[in-house]
């Protein structure tokens, strides 16, 4: 039987995208080093092995051995402010962990390639940015994964390998289900209002306050966590019938500043949140919403759960849930 490979599917998106695989009958092998990832969140109808990408032999005996078709790769670190401090880690995860994994799919007759990749590998300051917008990553998180992008492209091209390289904007919410949801704590904003609203004086770092935005703070396009895992879901059917790749971004076109997201907060959980001002972080964009024509034509997308207020709401039970 055909198996589909979820790299990071022990984490926040890659569980989601496991569950929703699994709803629909595929029979899938998860690879992950439970580096920020959790047992609880492995599907118990997948197939798990410990395994760090970076580790080629394991990695392709993996591979090799479980009739692999097509590969969804998010094993990756993803926070901003380490990756400035610690850039190397960041170049040995996800630039060589996903060169290991380029290298098994070549070596592996594997048939479709799907990436994780970032809006954060796009110019900051062109607000609204379509597949076509120049790209400059501003962090050095994003470098790691517009090289990823780069190393697909070279490889992947000529070789009948479809792949799609899917720009998140950024991800938040918990799955219907309430099984699945975002466990680690990282650099998140609506993670870390989660985590503060439910405790009895909730308090939040704002990183700047004074950017060209409506209200001085960063802006951002959310998007809910069912409906980027959904977007696999399509894009791999898609890629795999039409033998063609390609590159998305996803995200709803609406942008939200961090302070339209701590009121929604406030609303919802009717508590005060206490606000302390910090000093800009390196590597934060300023402004990006997704021009998201394409994936609508392309896919034929509609969202689902375009609703700050649900996505709130959802964040909200799933911390309680944890509790
Ligand atoms: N969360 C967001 O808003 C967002 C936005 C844009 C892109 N992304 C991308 O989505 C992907 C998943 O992010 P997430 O939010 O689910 O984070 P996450 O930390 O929950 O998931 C990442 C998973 O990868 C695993 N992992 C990391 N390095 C590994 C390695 N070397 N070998 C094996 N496993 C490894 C971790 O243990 C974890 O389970 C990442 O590639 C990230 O860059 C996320």
């Amino acid at each position: 039987m055909k198996k589909i490979l979820v790299t990071g599917g022990a984490g926040y998106i890659g569980s989601h995208i496991v569950e929703q695989l699994i709803k629909i009958k595929k029979n899938v092998v998860i690879i992950d080093n439970l580096s920020t990832g959790k047992k609880k969140l492995l599907n118990k109808k997948a197939k798990f092995f410990k395994c760090d990408i970076r580790d080629f032999k394991k990695l392709n005996e993996i591979i090799k051995r479980n009739n692999i078709v097509s590969i969804i790769h998010l094993a990756a670190c993803l926070s901003v402010g380490e990756s400035e401090k610690k850039p190397k880690k960041y170049f040995n995860n996800n630039v060589l962990g996903t060169k290991n994994l380029i290298n098994c799919a070549l070596l592996n007759n594997i048939k479709n390639f799907v990436f994780s990749s970032t809006c954060a590998v796009y110019k900051d300051g062109l607000k609204i940015v379509s597949e076509k917008s120049k790209l400059s990553p501003t962090s050095y998180y994003g470098k790691t994964k517009l090289l990823g992008e780069k190393m697909i492209i070279k490889n992947l091209n000529n070789k009948k390998i479809n792949y799609a390289i899917l720009r998140y904007f950024n991800v938040a919410g918990a799955s219907r289900s309430g099984k699945i949801g975002q466990i680690t704590k990282g650099d998140q904003l609506f993670k870390n209002l989660s985590v503060s609203s439910i405790k009895n004086h909730p308090k939040i770092n704002i990183y700047g306050s004074n950017y060209n935005t409506k209200d001085g703070t960063c802006i951002r396009d959310y998007i809910h966590v069912s409906d980027i895992s959904q977007i696999h879901i399509k894009v791999l059917k898609k890629i795999h019938t039409e033998k063609k790749s390609i590159i998305l971004n996803c995200g709803y076109g609406i942008g939200i500043s961090v302070m339209d997201a701590v009121k929604e907060f406030k609303k919802q959980i009717r508590k005060k949140i206490k606000i302390s001002l910090k000093k800009k972080r390196k590597g934060d964009m300023e402004h990006i919403i997704a021009n998201n024509n394409k994936i609508k034509k392309y896919l034929k997308w509609f969202p689902k759960k375009n609703n700050l207020s649900r996505i709130v709401k959802s964040c909200i039970s799933w911390e309680k849930k944890l509790k």
